[in-house]
């Protein structure tokens, strides 16, 4: 397995970089791709950036270029279900672009000519996903935080989900916004703004890929404050927490 690892934003991704064994850099598209050893799984991390044509192209240039074999995507999310907070991990099984809408030639949601709506994430990827991110739910997350911490972000005890997730170029910030995605995508568990792009390069190239991802927010109109001191204080110890775990099962 040759592992490509994307995160939209350095702080999603913060240390794991330090974790790689012999890396190599390499600077292509104005990103920055770092091939090494974890555990013992091949990775090249890189940053895409936020949106669906930033986490496409690098998705790309993973496959093209670095010849990685599989692909994981690790960040945040907004909450998109009830049952759904912050801290909790979603894992996809399926993504959809909620922004896409070429009706009334193609049904709402579907990929023009590829003729795809929701893209499946790969079972196995996603199992070995969930086991790591549980294992880390019940080992490190309970005393990742200080009771301050948890009590700043509201947060419970981690819950792992698995589910739709549904990716568009739009920062989710209104309740009225949400209800209506809730209303047209039955069973979205949360939103973001690259996964279901990487779902359809992937589909495209036939390569499996997982997304993983911690809800940093309500997706609502407390959404920018939440997602900005959940990315800078918690974000990282998910991402570092979950994919060590993965790749060192
Ligand atoms: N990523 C994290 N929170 C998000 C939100 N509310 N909308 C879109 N992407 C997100």
């Amino acid at each position: 397995m040759h592992l490509g690892l994307i995160s939209a934003m350095e702080q999603e991704q913060t240390g794991l970089l330090a974790l790689l064994q012999s890396p190599r850099r390499e600077t292509c598209g104005m990103r920055e791709y770092v091939t090494g050893m974890l555990g013992g799984t091949r990775c090249t991390c890189v940053l895409s950036r936020w949106g669906k044509v930033a986490a496409a192209a690098t998705a790309t240039m993973l496959i093209e270029r670095f010849g990685v074999t599989h692909i994981l995507f690790t960040g945040v999310a907004g909450a998109a279900s009830r049952g759904v907070a912050v801290g909790d991990i979603v894992i996809a099984s399926s993504l959809v672009q909620h922004d896409m809408d070429a009706s009334p030639f193609f049904p709402r949601f579907e990929i023009p000519l590829l003729g795809v709506a929701q893209f499946a994430a790969d079972a196995t990827l996603s199992e070995r996903l969930a086991r790591a991110a549980q294992r880390f739910v019940e080992q490190d997350a309970p005393t990742l935080l200080s009771a301050d911490e948890r009590s700043a972000f509201s947060m419970r005890e981690a819950r792992v989900h698995h589910g739709i997730i549904a990716s568009g170029d739009q920062f989710i910030g209104s309740q009225a916004r949400l209800d209506m995605l809730r209303e047209q995508l039955p069973g979205l568990l949360a939103v973001e703004m690259e996964g279901a792009a990487v779902a359809q390069v992937c589909h495209e190239f036939g390569l499996p890929f997982g997304v993983v991802r911690t809800i940093s927010d309500d997706a609502n109109e407390h959404a920018p404050v939440d997602f900005m001191r959940f990315v800078e204080r918690v974000a990282s110890r998910y991402t570092l927490g979950i994919v060590t775990r993965f790749c060192m099962p």
